[in-house]
């Protein structure tokens, strides 16, 4: 088996990311409004999830066969999932043929961070990302829409760090009218903190986060102005395929990233994939249907691992997703209404 996967457009595959619930505890406006996620909502039940055997047996097989090197747990809220240091034990675990251990990392609204940061590295977790929209507690309780105070998440940043779960990033999804205020100040609060703040676009991710683009902040304004109060220097890329741009300041420690999906599309080296809490592969953000990987995982007929991984090399082999460097044209307005949300898939 070739531990080389590549797409249609010759794509290869390195980055699983794996959604744990589909339940949060925040009601972001942009991924889970009120309105659309109230009292009448299916969550999943629980029979529905993958058991974390199951996730495991997947990564296991993803790693071996298909070349993947980072895990990302998300949701949803990953840390609301009961038990969820277990699952990062068993994923901590794992090796490529190289006998190299796993970028293995979460993203977290960080409500929960406070007290689980310690077991969460005693269980293998390297490193964690936070996902932080404003440092104003007014403007924060008003975006999470359930009054969460912002400073439980920076007590939750800040026991993630004596933990060691470093280095810590910080996402931002910026809105314009909404949180762009805050933007310079996020900066200068993490300057020389260690963690990486990035400045995500806001996307048209799902059907109900009523995206526009006048509320879209690009990345070209979001730098321009940040270059009104710090020097900043280009970095080269970390990684093949990374998503944020990233940029050093020059007068001080530490670094901050551009991520720029809307206006700098990031498809030509997208390696990443999406396994949603109920076993559902999704080979794109933004893609309307996914493939049942729970099915073969339960299929009475008891499918081996090769025989898993051949099937999955042949559906990454047809891949040709690239939804953002398509939007706005007809082929991607196609079907839109059925896209998958947010809360979903993670981010
Ligand atoms: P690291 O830099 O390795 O920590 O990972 P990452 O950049 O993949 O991190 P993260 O999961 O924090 O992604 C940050 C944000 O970028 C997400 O919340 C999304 O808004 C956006 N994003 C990540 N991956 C994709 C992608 O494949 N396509 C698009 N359009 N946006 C993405
Ligand atoms: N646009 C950009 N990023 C989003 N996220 C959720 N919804 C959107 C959106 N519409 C991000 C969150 C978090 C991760 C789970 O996904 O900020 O970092
Ligand atoms: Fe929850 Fe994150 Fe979605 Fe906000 S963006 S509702 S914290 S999953
Ligand atoms: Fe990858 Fe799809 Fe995002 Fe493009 S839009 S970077 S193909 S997930």
């Amino acid at each position: 088996s070739s531990s080389n996967w590549q797409d249609a457009l010759a794509r290869p595959l390195r980055d699983l990311r794996i959604s744990v619930t589909d339940r949060c505890n925040f009601r972001c406006g942009y991924c889970m409004p009120k309105e659309v996620f109230d009292k009448s909502h299916r969550f999943l039940p629980h029979a529905e999830l993958l058991s974390f055997e199951e996730i495991t047996r997947l990564a296991r097989v993803f790693v071996a066969h298909g070349g993947v090197r980072k895990l990302r747990i998300t949701g949803g809220e990953p840390l609301l999932r009961k038990n969820i240091e277990e699952l990062i034990a068993m994923l901590a675990r794992l090796r490529t043929p190289d006998g190299e251990p796993l970028d293995l990392t979460l993203t977290t609204n960080g409500s929960l961070l406070a007290r689980k940061a310690e077991a969460l590295k005693a269980a293998g977790l390297q490193r964690i990302t936070v996902s932080l929209d404003a440092l104003d507690d007014a403007v924060f309780q008003r975006m999470n829409d359930v009054q969460y105070p912002v400073a439980e998440v920076l007590a939750g940043i800040e026991a993630a760090r004596r933990a060691g779960l470093n280095p810590i990033k910080i996402n931002m999804v910026v809105q314009r009218g909404v949180n762009d205020q805050d933007i310079v100040p996020m900066a200068r609060h993490f300057l020389g903190s260690g963690a990486v703040l990035r400045f995500i676009e806001f996307m048209d991710v799902g059907s109900s986060n009523g995206w526009r683009m006048d509320q879209v902040l690009p990345s070209d304004e979001v730098l321009q102005r940040l270059q009104a109060h710090f020097t900043l220097t280009p970095l080269p890329p970390s990684a093949e395929g990374e998503t944020a741009q990233r940029w050093r300041y020059a007068d001080g420690e530490g670094e901050l990233g551009l991520i720029s999906s809307v206006t700098h599309a990031f498809c030509g080296d997208c390696n990443r994939a999406r396994l949603s809490t109920e076993g559902v592969l999704y080979t794109c953000l933004f893609a309307n249907r996914g493939h049942d990987l729970r099915a073969l995982l339960r299929d009475p007929k008891g499918y081996s691992d090769a025989q898993i991984a051949a099937a999955l090399a042949a559906l990454w082999a047809r891949r040709a997703d690239r939804y953002s460097e398509l939007r706005g044209t007809a082929e991607a307005q196609r079907d839109g209404s059925q896209r998958i949300e947010m809360h979903y898939i993670g981010g």
